[in-house]
């Protein structure tokens, strides 16, 4: 497994693996792998000869109040798990190779980004579609494998790649959950375990939609107010948003049909401050 640092380097990599005829898959991430993560990099190699994982903590997805300096991160722990995976090449750049002096360009998604998350993080989905096009740029994939748990940024960056022609197959993967029903994601290692009920306050609050939809409740007002009852009644959680979407628009919908996912996104007491989870899923049966 080659580890690269340097976008010329990369580039240069990845042409070598076109001219010999190999396609190359990319799976872009933050690190702190989870097995969510592993099953992207499985995926990716079950579509592409040569799997590409890139290791970046990018600082313009952050806001100024968010969790930048407590996102979990440990590169040894992440190439040890890489080394067991079909990973051919790692790319971990630092933030001055991606954002040298002078940067100043942003890649913007206008309306996709003004829902849910981006509601309470303005300057997120900017950031994210910036340095995905960065990477695109940068390790030149045929194929990009994200998971589906960040349900509006998959939308985002399927927007991305069609408005700008970037010749990229975008793959989405399903969420991976804990044996409980937790949605696995990085920042689960600041969840305090002395209060993991809180954060199976997402994925049971979609178990009762689909539950309450089966039974006919299909007025999203209602199934929202049931859902904000059964998340608040978990100490310690506050409500960033409960929301039934349209799943290409992400338009709030009145009332659920096949297209509607419930997006979530709860803030939970962890061991230092909040943790900020999100979990989506469609209501009915597709
Ligand atoms: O999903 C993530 O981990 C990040 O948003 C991504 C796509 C790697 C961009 O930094």
């Amino acid at each position: 497994m080659d580890i690269l640092r340097i976008p010329e380097e990369m580039r240069a990599w990845s042409r070598a693996r076109a001219r010999g005829g190999k396609t190359v898959g990319l799976v872009p991430t933050m690190g702190y792998f989870h097995e969510g993560h592993l099953s992207l990099m499985r995926r990716a190699a079950e579509l592409c000869d040569a799997v590409v994982v890139s290791l970046f903590v990018n600082p313009t997805q952050f806001g100024p109040n968010e969790d930048l300096d407590r996102y979990p991160r440990d590169f040894e722990r992440d190439m040890d798990l890489l080394r067991k995976e079909p990973v051919t090449a790692v790319f971990a750049p630092t933030p001055e190779l991606m954002y040298p002096a002078g940067f100043q360009t942003e890649v913007r998604v206008q309306q996709l980004a003004t829902h849910l998350c981006g509601k309470s993080r303005p300057v997120h989905f900017a950031g994210v579609a910036t340095v995905v096009t960065k990477l695109f740029n940068i390790v030149l994939p045929e194929v990009a494998v994200f998971g589906e748990k960040d349900f509006q940024q998959l939308a985002i960056i399927r927007r991305l790649v069609a408005d700008l022609d970037i010749p990229v197959r975008i793959v989405g993967h399903p969420i991976v959950r804990e044996a409980d029903g937790l949605a696995m994601s990085s920042r689960n290692a600041n969840l305090d375990p002395a209060n993991r009920a809180a954060a199976l306050s997402l994925s049971t609050a979609l178990q009762l939609a689909r539950t309450e939809a089966a039974r006919g409740v299909r007025a999203t007002a209602e199934l929202g107010r049931l859902l904000e009852r059964h998340i608040h009644s978990f100490a310690g959680t506050a409500i960033d948003y409960v929301s039934f979407v349209d799943c290409d628009s992400l338009e709030a919908m009145a009332t659920v049909d096949e297209r509607t996912v419930l997006a979530l996104a709860v803030h939970v007491e962890g061991r230092a401050g909040k943790v900020r989870l999100i979990d989506n899923g469609f209501v009915l049966p597709r």
